[in-house]
């Protein structure tokens, strides 16, 4: 049901005729909002949580606790939103023990008309789990929930939404102690599970298990009128919703059930660094040929970026990969499709899966104790952005890339460089939300970082990416061009009339769903019709 549609002029699709086309992205509404609110708010919570007073009470915190910021920005990832001006802070974050605490909070929410931003592991992309538009709300933190039950003969776990991925991780293996047992959920190790499954889910073994969303089972959560359903009482649509199709739109999700996968006792890795002289542009080439169409197996990413000054100035190219096998396999593996990338028999280390996570996660360590700390080992300020290209980029674009990012001197801009193919191209685009699927070569990420620094900076490092972005256009898809919903990206479909800035869902919600969007559009409206679980980017309702 794809429809040609224009996104430069932003007009709505045609399979769409009722939709409201634009919502305000700052909300003129927010001074409706009274402090009497943010009162009848707390004195509800404080009631069904059986807590006298706000200090006596250890599930919610208020403003003039001392505590309050930092619990506000202690999972924060990204800084950015510290020194934006505009990014409001929430009115109370909310930090419960179980799941009828979850319910007070949206219970009460709905009643006095205070949103709530749900958060896991806080790496939103943009920060959207602790900080609003000027939309007043309360954070519910879930990171107390985080419990893991491991069911090692059924080959599945429950696992607590506020859980990270590292918790997971080392969860699996302690609970189960076999190394053969494994979960794909993202390469990094402090995101949270909530996010990365609501969104989809990239990992070093993607290719060969798809995303940590295609592995899911059964679900937890509560909906807008407080219940607590799992699949059976949620219904198919729900459930296909909250696997990819943005949580957060839907309710709050307490648990994930997923199924757990089996990989060798020993896997093996290796990363070396190539520059720009090493014929770097016919490297990139021929890999995106070797890594689309390697075994399953086989997870081989560059990351990208410009190093040095002056006559030093050039491409650091790090290549990492890992092969779900031992060193011998690898190393002919290697040397017979990829020759020219010179990988030698000391390059690669073999490791269990276990302590795979870590290598990629950048510990330099197998020490697994280190998958149970909650805090993000690096807070930066940063913007990103995600392409999927639908054919291999010439070694000659890749000349032009490379120029792009060497001229620009004061700007960080890393490329992530990952494979496609393998599983993605065997799951239908609709089988959950989450759609780039069959058609797609490889997949990008532009991750431009900087130090903490005051608003016209951050703007100015903001529009260096816009124009990297306009500039990756035609490598890239179109119509529409599809983006990684967990690469969040609040530019997408974002448009200025006057002083006021608006978001056309019709186009975002293309850019990271695809055909999904509009079935998306129409759960929402079956399960949460008023739109109570709103944010900047959250599916609208749409009813036929
Ligand atoms: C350093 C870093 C590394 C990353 N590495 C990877 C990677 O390897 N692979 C990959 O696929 N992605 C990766 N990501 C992206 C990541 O998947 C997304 O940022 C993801 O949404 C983060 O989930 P979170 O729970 O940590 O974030 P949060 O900020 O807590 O949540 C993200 C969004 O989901 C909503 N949400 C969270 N929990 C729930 C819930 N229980 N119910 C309903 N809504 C909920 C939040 O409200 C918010 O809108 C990375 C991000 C960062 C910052
Ligand atoms: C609060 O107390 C009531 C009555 O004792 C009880 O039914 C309810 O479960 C309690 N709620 C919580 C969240 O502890
Ligand atoms: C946390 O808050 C402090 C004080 O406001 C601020 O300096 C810091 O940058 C914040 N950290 C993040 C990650 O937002
Ligand atoms: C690759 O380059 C990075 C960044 O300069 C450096 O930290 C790392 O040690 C290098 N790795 C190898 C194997 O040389
Ligand atoms: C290039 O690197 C060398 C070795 O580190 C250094 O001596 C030289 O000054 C550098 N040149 C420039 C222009 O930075
Ligand atoms: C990241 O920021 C949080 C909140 O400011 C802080 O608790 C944490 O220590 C920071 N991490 C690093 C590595 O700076
Ligand atoms: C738009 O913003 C400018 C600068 O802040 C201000 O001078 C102007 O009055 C605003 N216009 C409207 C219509 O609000």
């Amino acid at each position: 049901m794809e429809t040609k549609r224009n996104e430069e002029e932003g007009m709505a699709s045609t399979a769409l005729p009722s939709f409201t086309i634009l919502s305000l992205l700052l909300l003129a509404a927010s001074s409706c909002i009274s402090a009497g609110t943010h009162e009848a708010f707390l004195q509800c919570f404080l009631k069904k949580t059986n807590s006298s007073s706000s200090a006596s009470s250890s599930l919610i915190h208020t403003p003039d606790t001392p505590s309050f910021y930092s619990i506000h920005n202690a999972t924060v990832r990204n800084s950015r939103f510290a020194s934006t001006s505009g990014a409001t802070k929430p009115t109370f974050v909310v930090t419960p023990k179980t799941g009828s605490d979850v319910q007070a909070a949206v219970t009460c929410g709905k009643a006095t008309g205070l949103h709530l931003r749900v958060r896991s592991g806080g790496h939103d992309y943009e920060a959207r789990s602790s900080y609003s538009n000027g939309d007043p709300f309360v954070i519910v933190d879930l990171a107390n929930l985080r419990s893991i039950t491991v069911d090692a003969a059924e080959g599945t776990a429950w696992v607590g939404a506020g859980a990270t991925v590292g918790e997971l991780y080392y969860n699996i293996n302690a609970q189960t102690k076999k190394d053969t047992v494994a979960f794909p959920a993202s390469l990094c190790a402090s995101v949270g599970v909530g996010g990365i499954i609501g969104g989809g889910g990239l990992s070093a073994m993607s290719r060969k298990f798809g995303a940590a969303a295609d592995n899911v089972v059964d679900a937890s959560i509560v909906d807008v009128n407080g219940r607590i359903l799992d699949r059976e009482l949620m219904g198919e649509d729900l459930f296909w919703a909250i696997r990819g199709g943005s949580s957060a739109s839907f309710g709050v999700v307490l648990a994930y059930k997923i199924r757990l996968v089996s990989v060798p006792p020993t896997v093996t890795v290796f990363r070396v660094n190539r520059t720009l002289e090493q014929d770097l542009s016919n490297l990139v080439e021929k890999w995106q040929k070797v890594s689309h169409d390697s075994s399953d197996d086989l997870f081989l990413r560059i990351l990208t970026i410009a190093v040095g000054a002056g006559a030093n100035r050039t491409i650091l190219a790090t290549f990492e990969g890992m092969l779900l096998g031992g060193r011998d396999e690898f190393l002919s593996a290697l040397q017979n499709s990829y020759p020219e990338l010179g990988v030698e028999a000391n390059d690669l280390i073999e490791l269990k899966w276990i302590e795979s996570t870590l290598f990629f996660a950048g510990y330099p360590t197998t020490d697994t104790s280190l998958l149970l700390d909650r805090r993000p080992y690096r807070n930066r300020t940063f913007k990103a952005k995600s392409d999927f290209p639908r054919e291999p980029i010439s070694a000659d674009a890749w000349d032009k890339i490379w120029k792009y990012l060497l001229d620009a001197v004061d700007e960080s801009l890393q490329i992530i460089i990952s494979p496609w193919g393998g599983k993605f191209e065997e799951i239908p685009e609709d089988a959950i939300p989450f759609p780039h699927r069959k058609g797609n070569f490889i997949n990008l990420q532009y991750f431009l970082f900087w130090p903490d620094s005051p608003d016209e900076v951050n703007q100015k490092h903001l529009d260096f990416m816009r124009g990297f972005y306009d500039f990756m256009a035609p490598y890239v898809s179109s119509n529409p061009r599809a983006t990684y919903f967990n690469v969040k990206d609040l530019d997408l479909g974002t448009n200025k009339i006057g002083n006021t800035t608006y978001s056309d869902a019709t186009v975002w919600g293309k850019n990271y769903f695809r055909g999904n969007f509009e079935r998306l559009a129409r759960v929402k409206a079956l399960v949460d019709p008023d739109n109570y679980f709103w944010n900047e980017q959250s599916i609208p309702p749409f009813s036929a």
